[in-house]
């Protein structure tokens, strides 16, 4: 373990990370195969999970991102959510979704609010059907009662960083999800 790594308790190792994509793809392709889906990672702290996860979907789809932001420099939700990055093909911030499937891939959802916000937005543009995939979830903070129809994992009340998500910018590189020990108050 590298010294910048000694405040993160290991939480789900690489391995245990492949093993979860794995099992999601399964999941996915049952509902996905046939309907050439957009997959719509959000930025940042999808970037890592969705790379991986569609590698394991062996099927036609299409891509996208949209950059979302609720947080500032702590640890905390601020609870406005704001676009950070548009794609080209988009409508209002938005790409266009109208009569596609849309899976939206996110890296944790914590208060909901990102989730739905993004949501809500997509759904003024008549998708075919709006679906949530998330690596972690963390129960024991959400303000809004989201439905996440495919999970990685659910996480304690605690910071999570490591495979895309950060602290203040750090951490995405690890291969590994865990938590801060310490982190700082907000
Ligand atoms: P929400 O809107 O509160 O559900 O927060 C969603 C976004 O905040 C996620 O997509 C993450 O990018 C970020 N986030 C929330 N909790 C954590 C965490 O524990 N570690 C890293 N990022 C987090
Ligand atoms: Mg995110």
């Amino acid at each position: 373990m590298n010294n910048y790594e000694k405040d993160i308790e290991v939480l789900f190792s690489e391995k245990e990370i492949q093993d979860a994509i794995n099992r999601l793809g399964g999941e996915i392709t049952g509902f996905y195969k046939d309907k050439n889906p957009l997959v719509l990672g959000v930025l940042k702290g999808s970037f890592m999970f969705v790379a991986d996860l569609i590698r394991v979907l062996n099927f036609e789809l299409e891509m996208e991102f949209i950059g979302l932001s609720s947080y500032g420099e702590c640890t905390e939700s601020s609870g406005e959510v704001t676009i950070t990055v548009k794609s080209p093909d988009v409508l209002e911030g938005i790409p266009v979704y109208q009569n596609r499937h849309v899976l939206v891939v996110e890296d944790i959802v914590d208060s909901g609010n990102t989730i739905s916000f993004l949501k809500e937005k997509i759904m003024e543009h008549s998708p075919a059907s709006v679906k949530v995939c998330t690596l972690t979830s963390k129960p024991a903070r959400r303000e809004v009662d989201i439905p996440i129809d495919y999970l990685g994992f659910k996480v304690p009340n605690k910071f999570i960083v490591g495979y895309g998500m950060d602290y203040n910018g750090k951490y995405r590189n690890l291969h590994y999800i865990g938590y801060l020990k310490n982190p700082p108050s907000p």
